[in-house]
């Protein structure tokens, strides 16, 4: 068996690795640091005894996702996890990196589902998880095109599930809440009150992970680990939506 990660090299994705290699999968690393994925590679292939690949790709390059899956061969596992956010009022912050955003969490992750669920759907076996966020549920003023990201993942993950119902192939949106992983320094909203907020009590990236994982084995369409992040999104979809937008710039306020 073998399982392909985007965002592999740190985090839930490296976690994710982890759970997969202990499991004696093999594995594909995609992240664009190759010195990083090298050193993850190592520790791997000494967890699972099996093969390990690394791919150093963009996946904010829209031809990345293509070579991705041409190098892959074939693939049992997919995740598309590789996602970042950038906070600030969208008046202001930089376009480029938006678009670069709508590229990885979106456009690329659609790509790479349609490419490897072909040959999936095929052999009517494979499972993909996709990692949305607590933010699918919810807009996100102060960090306006992540949450927008994030809601499209949701979407589309519970839509292609429908579709694949009784195939033998399944497809899992992760949903976390704040998690301590190196997102929140990359996306300039480690002093926003969410943030802070989190400091003590925030999930670990390996429970995110485990919860995920065990998910995605049973097939379940939406994972929200922790319960607070249940309660938290069970609060959205009954609260006045004007409330939910007010109260999500708040907690995204520094
Ligand atoms: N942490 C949270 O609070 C949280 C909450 C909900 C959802 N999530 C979601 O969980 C996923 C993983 O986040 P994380 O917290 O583990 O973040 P992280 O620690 O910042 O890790 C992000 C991973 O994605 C890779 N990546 C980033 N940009 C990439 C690109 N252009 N091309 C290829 N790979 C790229 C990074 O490696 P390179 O930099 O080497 O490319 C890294 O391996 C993301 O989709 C994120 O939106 C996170």
């Amino acid at each position: 068996m073998t399982a392909l990660i985007t965002g592999a090299s740190t985090g839930i994705g490296y976690e994710l690795a982890k759970l997969f290699a202990k499991d004696g999968c093999g594995l594909i690393l995609v992240a664009r640091d190759r010195r990083k994925l090298d050193e993850v590679a190592a520790e791997m292939r000494k967890l699972s005894g099996q093969e390990v690949r690394v791919i150093a790709a963009d996946l904010a390059t829209p031809s990345s996702s293509e070579q991705v899956f041409r190098e892959a061969g074939t693939v049992d596992f997919l995740v598309n996890n590789a996602g970042f956010g950038l906070g600030g009022d969208f008046a202001h912050t930089d376009l480029a990196t938006e678009l670069n955003m709508i590229q990885v969490n979106v456009a690329s992750l659609v790509t790479l589902t349609k490419l490897f669920l072909i040959p999936m759907s095929e052999r009517k076996r494979g499972r993909i998880l996709n990692v949305a966020s607590t933010a699918a549920f919810q807009p996100g003023p102060l960090m306006a095109v992540y949450y927008a990201s994030k809601a499209f993942v949701l979407s589309f993950t519970e839509a292609v599930a429908e579709e694949l119902r009784g195939t033998g192939v399944t497809v899992t949106a992760l949903c976390p809440g704040p998690t301590a992983s190196e997102f929140h320094t990359r996306a300039k909203i480690e002093n926003t009150k969410l943030i802070k907020g989190k400091m003590i009590g925030m999930m670990t990236a390996a429970k995110v992970a485990e919860a995920g994982y065990r998910g995605m084995l049973a097939g379940k369409v939406v994972v929200i680990p922790g319960f607070l992040n249940k309660l938290g999104v069970q609060s959205l979809r009954i609260g006045p939506r004007a409330l939910v937008r007010r109260a999500a710039r708040k907690l995204q306020e520094s």
